[in-house]
C-alpha cells in the first residue's frame, strides 16, 4: 500500500521514524538500566552521569525529529486505517486511539520529568559527580523517571503493533 512520507525497514505499515523510534527503545531501556546499576551497585557515578546525559541528549534529537515526521509528514492516521482495531470515525475510541492515549498519558510527563532529573542532577551533585544532600530527592525523581519511560516504551510498542501491524 502507499502512503505519504518515507516508509519504515521493519516491514510494516509504519514509517521511519516509527520504526527508528520503536526499534531504538529496545537500547534505551537496558542501556538506562545499566547506567542505574552503575550507581547503584559499582559507585560509578560519572559513568551513570555520561549515559544518562548522552541518553537524554539522542531522546531530545530523536523526539524532535520524531514529531516532526509525525505533524507534518506521515499521516498516521492513514498507515494505521487497514488495522481491525481502527476507523476514522471513532479514532479516539477505538482500541488504536486508546492506546495512544494511554501512551501520550505516559509520554508527555515522561518528557518534563527527565528535564527535571537531568537538569536538577547536573545543577546538584557535585563536579565529578558523587552523593551529596540533594541524594534523595534525585533517587526519587530517578526512579520515577525511568519508570515512566519503560513504560513509555511499552505502551508505545503496543500502539505500534495495534496500529500499523495487526
Ligand atoms: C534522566 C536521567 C537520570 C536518571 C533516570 C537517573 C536515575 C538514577 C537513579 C534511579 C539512581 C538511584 C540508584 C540507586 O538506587 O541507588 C541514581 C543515582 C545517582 N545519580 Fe542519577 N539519574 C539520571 C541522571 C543523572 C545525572 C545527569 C547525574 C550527574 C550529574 C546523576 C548522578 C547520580 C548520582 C551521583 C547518584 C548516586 C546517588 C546516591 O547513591 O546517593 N544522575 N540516578
Amino acid at each position: 500500500m502507499e502512503f505519504p512520507g518515507i516508509d519504515g525497514f521493519l516491514g510494516t505499515r509504519a514509517s521511519l521514524m516509527l520504526d527508528v523510534v520503536f526499534v531504538a527503545m529496545f537500547a534505551v531501556i537496558p542501556v538506562m538500566g545499566v547506567s542505574i546499576a552503575m550507581a547503584r551497585y559499582k559507585q560509578r557515578w560519572q559513568l551513570h552521569k555520561t549515559i544518562q546525559l548522552t541518553l537524554a541528549t539522542v531522546l531530545l534529537v530523536a523526539v524532535v525529529a520524531f514529531e516532526v515526521d509525525m505533524q507534518f509528514v506521515t499521516d498516521w492516521e492513514l498507515r494505521a486505517e487497514p488495522s481491525p482495531y481502527f476507523t476514522m470515525d471513532h479514532k479516539w475510541s477505538s482500541p488504536v486511539g486508546v492506546s495512544l492515549l494511554i501512551h501520550l498519558f505516559f509520554a508527555v510527563p515522561t518528557a518534563f520529568i527527565w528535564v527535571y532529573v537531568v537538569s536538577g542532577a547536573v545543577n546538584r551533585f557535585p563536579q565529578p559527580p558523587t552523593p551529596s544532600d540533594y541524594s534523595a530527592r534525585h533517587k526519587l525523581w530517578g526512579r520515577i523517571a525511568a519508570i515512566e519511560m519503560t513504560m513509555t516504551a511499552i505502551t508505545g510498542w503496543v500502539f505500534y503493533y495495534l496500529a500499523f501491524v495487526a
